[in-house]
């Protein structure tokens, strides 16, 4: 390849030809130098879904808090490369200062449930929502969404949460207000406001595609109102999955994430974040059998790591969530290569007043967890 080839596809940020053909060991030996020569300049988070020739490079694995936290009490790395999807290299760029660079090293690593809900969908929705329900509304939103949407809540009295921290959050905002809007995942907000109390009748659901309030009921009863969206990695666990490993292993308990729907986790013994799963699974007693409804590349961790427990996907026919495999030891490769030669490829950059904004939503979060 011509080096002029090269660096078009560097600006274009695809990843050159030229680490498609090196070897995994090569990769692997290459990673090492230079997180070496780096030393603590450079900081790798990663989250629990990466994968394992992946997540064996991170300094730190976590949670979607876990690793907003450590990004924001990281004051040394001038170098962050995240190892996890897009909303969450963009939150690391909010929470650190101007000095420090975040890169992710694929930046097609997108969530698809954090699409499903962009800023204009979202003014439009707020701008309907105070004509009906006036100044009694403050918006949530997963931080499973973009910067825009952490700035609009975070302008509008609300914040961010995260799985593990959701049911702390939803009591929080009810003491601001009457009503929660809760963004973008209509599973997460259903779950925890159910589980703090809140009657299934007294949610409505936002639909952003046709701009519609879904409620059957009498409209001053809505206590919370569900954005329209879901992981499609965790719509892939049913109510059918739940029943046959009932009937297969009525020993088995079944632990699953929030972003389940409503039916799977009510059917579940427990249900929690990432960090969690991995707790719970990791303090049972040898001998105990599990299914896990998360994504794949952690609940093969898991089965790997414990191998004295009996522990298979809740869905049989489960695959990982594919943004965040983009995430491979070519793109990692070049992504640090980049750093090394002063030619950073794939660098996060949330502009100044959307950053302002998402502070204070992720602030109000972090202070409270
Ligand atoms: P956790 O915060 O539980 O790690 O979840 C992040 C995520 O994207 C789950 O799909
Ligand atoms: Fe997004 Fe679902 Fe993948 Fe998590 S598992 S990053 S919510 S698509």
């Amino acid at each position: 390849m011509s080096i002029l080839h090269y660096f078009e596809e560097q600006k274009s940020g695809t990843l050159p030809e030229i680490y498609r053909d090196l070897t995994r060991e090569q990769m692997e030996t290459r990673i090492l130098e230079i997180k070496e020569q780096l030393g603590d300049k450079l900081f790798i988070p990663g989250h629990h879904y990466q994968r394992d020739d992946v997540i064996q490079f991170a300094d730190a694995a976590g949670d979607s808090l876990q690793l907003a936290q450590m990004c924001a009490d990281n004051k040394e790395a001038e170098h962050i490369v995240f190892c996890g999807v897009h909303f969450m290299a963009e939150t690391a760029d909010i929470l650190t200062n101007n000095q420090q660079k975040v890169y992710l090293p694929d930046m097609r690593a997108g969530c698809s449930m954090a699409d499903m809900a962009d800023i204009f969908q979202t003014n439009r929705a707020w701008a309907a929502l105070e004509n009906v329900f006036g100044e009694t509304i403050v918006p949530l939103t997963y931080v499973n969404s973009t910067a825009a949407i952490k700035a609009f809540v975070g302008k509008n009295g609300g914040a961010t949460v995260t799985s593990s921290n959701a049911h702390a959050m939803v009591k929080w905002a009810f003491t601001q207000k009457e009503r929660i809007l809760f963004l973008p995942d209509q599973h997460l907000g259903r779950n925890t406001t159910f589980d703090i109390g809140v009657p299934l009748e007294e949610m409505a659901v936002w639909d952003p595609i046709h701009d519609k309030l879904e409620y059957e009921g009498r409209l001053e009863d809505i206590q919370v109102i569900l954005w329209k969206g879901h992981c499609s990695v965790h719509e892939g666990f049913s109510v059918q999955n739940t029943i046959d490993i009932r009937n297969e292993y009525p020993e088995m308990r079944i632990i699953v994430h929030p972003e389940c729907p409503r039916e799977v986790v009510a059917l579940a013994d427990d249900s929690g974040s990432t960090k969690n799963i991995i707790d719970i699974i990791s303090n049972a007693a040898a001998g105990s059998q599990w299914a896990i409804g998360t994504e794949m590349n952690l609940v093969n961790r898991l089965i790997q790591a414990h191998p004295d427990k009996h522990i298979i996907s809740l869905n049989p026919h489960m695959c990982p969530c594919l943004t965040m495999n983009r995430i491979d030891l070519p793109h990692l490769l070049w992504c640090l290569e980049g750093i090394v030669n002063g030619e950073a490829v794939n660098q996060i950059i949330v502009d100044e007043q959307t950053t302002n904004d998402a502070i204070t939503a992720l602030e109000r979060m972090l202070e409270r967890t």
